[in-house]
């Protein structure tokens, strides 16, 4: 388990313990972070499960595949540093690292 804390636009954390190797929505889901949606089940094609990840993590995950990166972009208030979080597969790496939650999501 490595511990990640989601953060709103308001500054509210919602700290969980993910499992390594689910991805980080499923991990979110499970523990009732509000915001993740995740309408389609981790299909890629609904775009409510966004995150935004600020640096150093954005470098440090791998990188969203091209589909992903596309998909992104159809997302409500996409930024630079979206991902779809149903597409990050949590690792050991990712111990600490902090998550933002669109507010037009939540
Ligand atoms: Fe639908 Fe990620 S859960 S795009």
């Amino acid at each position: 388990m490595v511990r990640i804390v989601f953060r709103d636009e308001a500054g509210h954390t919602h700290e969980i313990d993910a499992e390594v190797g689910l991805s980080l929505m499923e991990c979110a889901k499970t523990q009732g972070v509000d915001g993740i949606e995740a309408e389609c089940g981790g299909s890629m094609v609904c775009g409510t499960c966004q995150v935004y990840i600020a640096e150093p993590w954005f470098s440090a995950i791998a990188p969203a595949s091209a589909m992903e990166a596309e998909m992104t972009q159809y997302t409500r208030h996409p930024r630079p540093t979206s991902r779809l979080s149903c597409q990050i597969v949590v690792t050991g790496a990712m111990d600490g690292m902090e998550v933002g939650v669109p507010e037009a999501q939540r």
